[in-house]
């Protein structure tokens, strides 16, 4: 699976191994994408993972009243707002909340299943999540890497660390940081989803990612992506590597880390001058300090998932070693100690500090409240339509502003060091004021003209009725365009009974050829993250949504005009008014009732 080198052969054939996966793993009207074309229920694996022998730590189940409490949902928005929360276990626990864990058990006859704070491609879940810490009271007295359960809402204890390595392996960092880290069980998705697995598991890392940070952001907390880390260090960092630890288990392969910090203790460390407003952030890990902490003691044994053994799905392995990182870099970035000091010289453009009502003067609820209500809807009523202010602050959110350096931009586009390389191509129902039909956002500016002339030539790209100038919206044709949404979705209705749908086209060529096979992931994980801020958009708009995988991949290019493989839509997604299903009963998690 491994790659120890890039040399350009190697590299040129990475690159066409991930075309040929992206390509072969086409749905089209004719043939969808391989997968064993019948669900064996016997061999579903288990969405969680639990080590075997490993010591668990629960995490306290907290109330919505108990500390800490939430802050508004809007003030996610509004830099520097909301307080920093001390990290202690209690912090924590809402963190792992807020991000990965469960947010209800649903019923439907004598089946239940757990619904999480992170969506899933067909509730599979195949994102692991790893916390990288230092002695915390109530956790542990010394460093360790533990695995969070979902289940049990708990910390697996997987190794322990020197306090010194820990400290040498933080120092670059700001005070009190930690890494929070994803992997993938592919198998998990593979099951359902044969061949075009793959995909999916790196739209639910993104997601994972997406809720991450915005669980960092309810705590005050700051987050960054350590893009520059190489897959081989983090295999062996989460112990992925050991082959003992997954005896006749199945394998997780290693997403990302992140690096996780209370910006309220730089602030209390720093002298207030203006050079201790920044502290430098790398986008890696000192190599030697981490593998030496990887030789430490480790504990407990990965259950085994399935009854069987893992159907195997070769080009999936290739596309695993293509798109691997072998390569890493050591690139800092420089952050602000609060992202309030510069945010007046850079305003959020619709959502402006203190902005703490609706236009319909409606109280905003709290962060948790629309975290943990976060649901997919089933079906639409093609009836509910959504303001166009609202739509428009909605897109807003999903704007990295990419003119501003990384850790200026908005949440959650303050943890992703890349540029941003996807843009939305929008199927608009019933936005009250705009007419209905196709649209386009621009969210790379730069890009407007080559979207324009990679699209059909006919599109009118008229600037929409009271559209925000800051906003890059387009309404490129307008028309009924319900039934072709739907249609382009694997002929699913919720794409045309929302009041808008739309796909997500990433620069794939030139992002491809620009940084190399392994970016094929980075593409996927962004449209994640912009999945998650609607998914908690809609939420907020009293609305619901619904992350679309199953899309005919060609015949969506076809709709907007795009022809080879320079832009490529690689996930859907729709936003309405939802029917409830009265068949399934709804259970609190962890016997709580918020
Ligand atoms: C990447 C991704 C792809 C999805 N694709 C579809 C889809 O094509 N059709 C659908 O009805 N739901 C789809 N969903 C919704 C999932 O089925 C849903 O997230 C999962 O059942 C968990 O439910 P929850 O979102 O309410 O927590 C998708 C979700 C994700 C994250």
């Amino acid at each position: 699976m491994k790659k120890s080198e890039t040399g350009q052969t190697e590299t040129m054939d990475s690159l066409a191994a991930v075309f040929r996966y992206h390509e072969e793993t086409k749905h089209h009207f004719y043939r969808f994408a391989r997968a064993l074309g019948y669900l064996d229920w016997a061999n579903q694996p288990d969405p969680f993972r639990r080590y075997h022998g490993a010591p668990l730590i629960p995490l306290p189940i907290l109330a919505s009243g108990e500390e800490p409490v939430s802050p508004l949902y809007d003030d996610l928005y509004c830099p520097g707002v909301v307080p920093t929360q001390v990290l202690s276990l209690h912090s924590l626990s809402r963190f792992f909340e807020y991000a990965l864990a469960i947010t209800a058990w649903k019923q439907a006859g004598d089946v239940r299943w757990a619904l999480r704070s992170n969506p899933s491609s067909g509730n599979l879940h195949p994102t692991e999540g790893y916390l990288l810490i230092g002695a915390i009271t109530g956790v542990a007295s010394t460093p360790g890497l533990y695995h969070y359960a979902p289940k049990e809402h708990g910390l697996e204890r997987r190794a322990d660390w020197s306090k010194d390595g820990f400290a040498q392996l933080m120092k670059p960092f700001p005070p009190q940081a930690f890494l929070v880290a994803f992997s993938s069980v592919h198998w998990r998705e593979a099951w359902k989803y044969g061949e075009r697995a793959f995909r999916y598991c790196q739209h639910d890392a993104g997601h994972a990612i997406g809720a991450t940070r915005i669980a960092a952001a309810a705590l005050g907390w700051r987050m960054m992506l350590l893009g520059d880390i190489g897959d081989d260090l983090l295999h062996e960092l989460l112990g992925l590597d050991r082959a003992g630890d997954f005896e006749g288990a199945e394998r997780e392969h290693p997403d990302c880390v992140a690096v996780v910090w209370p910006s309220g203790a730089v602030r209390r460390e720093a002298s207030g001058v203006r050079s201790d407003k920044i502290v430098k952030v790398p986008l890696f890990l000192d190599e030697n300090v981490a593998q030496g902490l990887a030789s430490v003691r480790w504990y407990g044994k990965a259950n085994r998932l399935s009854r069987d053994e893992p159907v195997p799905w070769d080009i999936i392995d290739e596309v695993v070693t293509a798109s691997w990182k072998s390569s890493a870099g050591r690139r800092c970035i420089d952050s602000p100690v609060e992202p309030s000091d510069f945010s007046t010289h850079h305003p959020s453009p619709i959502t402006p500090h203190g902005d703490r009502h609706r236009a319909d003067a409606e109280p905003v609820p709290s962060a948790g409240r629309i975290i943990r209500q976060r649901r997919s809807a089933l079906a639409f009523d093609g009836k509910t339509g959504i303001s166009a202010q609202r739509f428009f602050t909605m897109l807003s959110r999903v704007m990295a502003q990419d003119e501003r350096p990384v850790p200026l931009r908005p949440m959650p586009w303050d943890a992703i060091p890349w540029e941003p390389a996807v843009h939305l191509v929008l199927f608009v129902h019933l936005v009250e004021g705009l007419p209905p039909g196709l649209y386009v956002l621009v969210r790379n500016q730069g890009k407007k003209e080559v979207l324009r002339r990679a699209m059909h030539g006919q599109f009118a790209w008229v600037i929409p009725p009271d559209c925000p100038p800051t906003l890059p919206l387009f309404l490129l044709q307008e028309g009924d365009v319900r039934r072709v949404a739907a249609q382009v979705s694997c002929g699913q209705d919720i794409a045309g009974e929302s009041a808008f749908s739309l796909g997500m086209v990433a620069e794939f060529e030139a992002s491809l050829h620009q940084h190399g096979a392994w970016f094929y992931r980075r593409l996927f994980w962004e449209t994640g993250v912009i999945g998650q801020v609607l998914y908690l958009e809609a939420e907020a708009a009293g609305l619901r949504a619904t992350g679309i995988g199953c899309f005919f991949d060609d015949p969506v290019h076809q709709v907007f005009g795009f022809a080879g493989t320079a832009f490529q839509s690689l996930y859907h997604f729709t936003v309405g008014g939802p029917v409830e299903d009265p068949r399934l009963t709804t259970l609190p998690p962890y016997g709580l009732d918020h």
